[in-house]
């Protein structure tokens, strides 16, 4: 008998033939749309990187042997509840540096050069003449961009900032990255520097208890008036509430959020309110062909947990 998995993500045809030849598929939206008695019997699951999964929901799980996330952040699944049951938790990472990248610049030109703001007013007609001074943006390039995470999407970030806008690029992370220095020009320097020098301040650290709220009040304040925060991470890096404080006392210029503390976003956040801030719907890596890689690294992680027992991508192995 075929071992049984169960799929809670959308998959192309070739991605769903290359599991059905392997294994048993039940596929749902949620864990709660598969019947207890196929939970009680899958050796694997192929989910997205916002499930929550932790005792609770191992507990429906008796048989799970490994886990596949169509993402590279991890933080809603607690690592040490599957390590204890034994559950391998694969990711993808690799796959969409480039493409979040991109995303990392489109929330900073939107943000610096007011890009939602302007085209919604040529929308409601109100382009009657030459533009306002009050709507002039400021500049992306050769300013000083401040990368805080310089993992594979930091790189990507700042060959941008270096190559492709000229930027001075600061670093802040665990250990430093000569790549980054020789390629990139790129200067390590402690958090409190970074974000008393940056123009751009550009989050990309996983959300672990360490950067839980790594920008709170305290970090806010040490901005420049004129910076704009970028968060394409997780919402939590940040404390929203003095985020909202510090864009509604402008002692910060703007920011440009793909993540947030609750996603879906509420319809009545404070952050909607405010005209210097870009949100969007944690796109990061919503490319067609980033996710359909990301999708197929996944496939490939399952296959070969559950059939090799090889744990590429594998968070503890
Ligand atoms: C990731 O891959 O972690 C993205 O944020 C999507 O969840």
């Amino acid at each position: 008998m075929k071992p049984s998995l169960i799929v809670l993500v959308a998959l192309n045809d070739s991605q769903r033939q290359r599991l059905d030849a392997l294994f048993e598929v039940h596929s749902g939206k949620q864990l709660c749309d598969i019947p207890s008695e196929q939970l009680s019997v899958a050796q694997g699951l192929l989910a997205h990187g916002g499930l929550t999964l932790g005792e609770e929901q191992l507990a429906q799980l008796p048989q799970l042997k490994a886990i596949s996330t169509i993402s590279v952040g991890y933080d809603s699944y607690d690592i040490e509840a599957l390590s204890r049951a034994g559950v391998t938790l694969s990711h993808t990472p690799g796959v969409l540096d480039e493409t979040v990248a991109d995303s990392v610049f489109a929330l900073m030109l939107s943000c610096a050069r007011r890009i939602v703001e302007l085209a919604d007013w040529v929308r409601d007609g109100q382009w009657q003449g030459s533009l306002p001074k009050s709507y002039y943006g400021c500049d992306v390039h050769h300013k000083t961009i401040g990368i805080v995470g310089m993992g594979r999407i930091g790189m990507a970030v700042a060959r941008r900032a270096h190559y492709g806008f000229g930027m001075s690029v600061l670093y802040h992370n665990r250990h430093s990255k000569p790549m980054a220095e020789q390629q990139f020009a790129a200067r390590l320097v402690d958090l409190d520097e970074l974000l008393q020098t940056a123009d751009f301040v550009v989050l990309l650290t996983p959300l672990t208890t360490q950067t839980f709220h790594l920008i709170a009040a305290a970090q806010l304040a040490m901005m420049k008036p004129s910076a704009i925060l970028v968060n394409v991470a997780r919402g939590d890096v940040i404390d929203e509430a003095a985020l909202i404080e510090a864009l509604q006392q402008k002692t910060i210029a703007g920011a440009g959020l793909d993540v947030f503390h609750q996603e879906p976003l509420a319809n009545d956040s404070a952050l909607l309110k405010l005209p210097q801030v870009v949100a969007l719907p944690h796109i990061g890596s919503a490319t067609t062909q980033t996710r359909a890689a990301m999708s197929e690294l996944a496939v490939t992680n399952m296959i070969e947990a559950l059939t090799l027992r090889q744990l590429n991508h594998c968070v503890n192995p």
